[in-house]
């Protein structure tokens, strides 16, 4: 099977479960999933009801696609994520971005826990990402190209749709949240960076580091969606913090902003609803 057709196989176990056609797709990141729990919901898959979809391992990573609305843009929401640290091969960590660009999804919504790399942020800062650095990471598009999707080159320059980002920034002010812009790095993961890591991520110009979402991006990006995503930043990155960096302190931080994430996350897409 051609990782087109698996995605195909995928669809149409969906599809037997519902036929709700969202336009906006959101990827909830760790600490952040009780959003999809808010929202009218009309359907939801279990993963481990599609069959060859990749499912997380990582404790709190719940596994399924919640269909609904919120206000009234129709919006398919990943409770949880698949990462590559898993020991998916990168296609599978794909997959479920490009099945919900099947579904017919053309905007993108990622959201992540982030270590704070810029001196200037804050634990519990938002920031929205506006450009990312993959270059630590293996390119998710290296394999033959999807030409159902997109190019074999696809142009990354306006990645990060400038106009979905405004409007972000623009909700944030009017809900009086205050945020954050800037570069997002992903490394691989699964360790948390070095000291050393982090002040050449700082010198490259990252902002905040994690290990998510920039993959994700690019797959979408050559899908021909329109992306935007948030980092929360949960956390100091490493020789920045006092403390050793641990996966509950992660947990802790996004549980303790997710009020305000939850809010800012679903104003905006009401927003990106009347733009498109
Ligand atoms: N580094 C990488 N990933 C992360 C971090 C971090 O400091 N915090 C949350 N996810």
């Amino acid at each position: 099977m051609t990782p087109y057709e698996k995605l195909q196989h995928c669809l149409a176990c969906v599809r037997e479960k519902t036929d709700f056609v969202p336009d906006v797709a959101l990827i909830l990141g760790s600490g952040l999933g009780a959003l999809a729990d808010e929202i009218d919901a009309v359907a939801t898959v279990d993963y481990h009801d599609i069959e060859g979809f990749p499912v997380s391992t990582v404790a709190g990573h719940k596994g399924r696609f919640v269909f609904g609305y919120i206000n009234d843009v129709k919006v398919v929401i990943m409770q949880g994520r698949v990462h590559y640290y898993e020991g998916y091969p990168i296609e599978d960590v794909l997959l479920p971005t490009r099945l919900m660009r099947l579904m017919g999804a053309k905007v993108l919504f990622l959201t992540n826990a982030a270590g704070g790399v810029n001196k200037y942020f804050n634990v519990g800062d938002f920031m929205i990402i506006r450009d990312h650095i993959m270059s630590f990471f293996p390119n998710p598009l290296i394999g033959p190209n999807i030409d159902e999707f997109g190019p074999r080159f696809p142009d990354m320059s306006h990645c990060y749709d400038p106009e979905l980002c405004n409007i972000i920034r623009d909700t944030a002010a009017r809900l009086n949240i205050g945020v954050r812009e800037g570069v997002y790095l992903q490394f691989t993961g699964p360790t948390y960076e070095t000291p050393a890591e982090i002040r050449m991520a700082a010198l490259l110009g990252a902002d905040s580091v994690g290990m998510s979402t920039a993959c994700e991006a690019a797959a979408a990006n050559h899908a021909g969606m329109r992306v935007c995503g948030i980092s929360c930043i949960t956390n100091l990155a490493a020789g920045i913090s006092p403390v050793p960096l641990d996966h509950k302190e992660v947990a802790e931080t996004a549980n303790r902003v997710a009020p305000y994430f939850r809010q800012l996350v679903k104003e905006s897409i009401t927003a990106i609803g009347k733009a498109l």
